[in-house]
């Protein structure tokens, strides 16, 4: 028999729940937070406290949702790490008031690794393919870049990483030179739309193997900007979505580079995207020229699964119950955890 699990995540700024039966995704209920934005990012109590006061309406409306009731819940998974200490500890503490309160198990989940396994959450209506082991992962964030080596469901290995910023911060920050509001990623996808990507040239950074650095890119791009005000004060405005352009092209040619050369390397074809960044229209595009250049197969997940979600919380969830990797009441969260 399927089981039914509870997926809890709260490692940012996202309180969701999410119930799966099997691989096959009942609900997911995500609660942002916009008690943020006039901050211009994440404020770690302030999202603890918000979490606080969404926990108990999210799982709610995931089980009314899914049509589930808590007597039909198998087990209860939670993410443990890596995330804020104060938003992990109240869905830690929610997992674990719930599995106790109903005697069953309790699951403890890697966000990184929940990302990389979004690629097997089923709808009820439709099955996709799932990419078969081993695949490469690019997984790709606000907090996280990295190529990862899957070679089961809880099997993984980091063979690229950032050294500094990660993909995601390398947008925000450089929307944020250019004056548009935090994050800004999703608004340099927006105007790059009518920009010409060749406009500018931007260096890319010269990191051995698989490995990232966004931060010199960060720090070219503002020296630009302010020699091109000097002469013309009207610069970034006159030439947005031509920036934007450039801006995202340079970001995605640096990901796909390493990529590519992983990819050759281990002579891998099944090729995944994971994490926020993954909504970005050129890095999709890139994807795609990947699959007709290279022969890749690609995964690319749905819109509702790249950014925080609980559904891939419980589908790693799902993962370990079959494997019965269960945790006990003594479990804690962690701040930094690796895959
Ligand atoms: O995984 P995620 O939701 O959470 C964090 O790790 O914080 O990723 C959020 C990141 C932000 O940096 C955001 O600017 C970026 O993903 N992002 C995008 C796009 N949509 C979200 N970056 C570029 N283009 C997009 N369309």
């Amino acid at each position: 028999m399927n089981p039914i699990i509870l997926g809890i995540e709260s490692s940012c700024d996202d309180t969701s729940a999410a119930i799966i039966k099997g691989d096959t995704i009942l609900s997911n209920v995500i609660a942002g937070q916009k008690v943020h934005e006039e901050y211009g990012g994440v404020v770690p109590e302030l999202a603890s406290r918000a979490h606080q006061q969404n926990i108990i309406p999210v799982v709610h409306k995931a089980m009314k949702d899914a049509k589930v009731t808590p007597e039909e819940i198998s087990a209860v998974a939670f993410t443990r790490g890596p995330g804020l200490m104060g938003s992990l500890l109240v869905g830690t503490s929610f997992a674990k008031g719930f599995a106790l309160a109903r005697k069953i198990p309790l699951i403890e989940v890697n966000h990184l690794q929940a990302h990389v396994l979004a690629h097997f959450i089923q709808e009820s209506d439709s099955k996709h393919e799932v990419p078969e082991f081993p695949f490469l992962c690019l997984l790709v964030s606000g907090g996280n870049s990295q190529i990862v080596l899957v070679k089961d469901h809880l099997e993984m290995e980091i063979i690229g990483q950032t050294i500094d910023d990660a993909a995601g911060e390398a947008f925000d920050k450089c929307a944020k030179v250019m004056g548009l509001p935090y994050p800004g990623g999703p608004l340099i996808d927006q105007f790059s739309k009518d920009g010409n990507p060749d406009a500018f040239q931007f260096s890319k950074p010269r990191i051995a193997d698989f490995d990232y650095s966004f931060s010199g890119l960060k720090t070219s791009f503002l020296y630009f900007l302010r020699d091109h005000i000097k002469k013309e004060p009207d610069f970034i405005e006159n030439n947005k979505n031509d920036l934007c352009a450039s801006l995202q092209k340079t970001i995605v040619d640096i990901l796909m580079d390493k990529l590519i050369a992983a990819s050759k390397k281990t002579g891998i074809k099944e090729i995944a995207l994971a994490g926020g960044v993954s909504a970005n229209s050129g890095l999709r595009q890139a994807f795609v020229d990947g699959r007709e250049k290279y022969g890749w197969n690609i995964y690319i997940p749905e819109f509702s699964y790249t950014t925080d979600n609980a559904a891939m919380i419980a589908i790693t969830g799902l993962f370990k119950f079959r494997k019965q990797e269960f945790v006990g009441q003594e479990v804690a969260p962690y701040a930094r955890m690796g895959i």
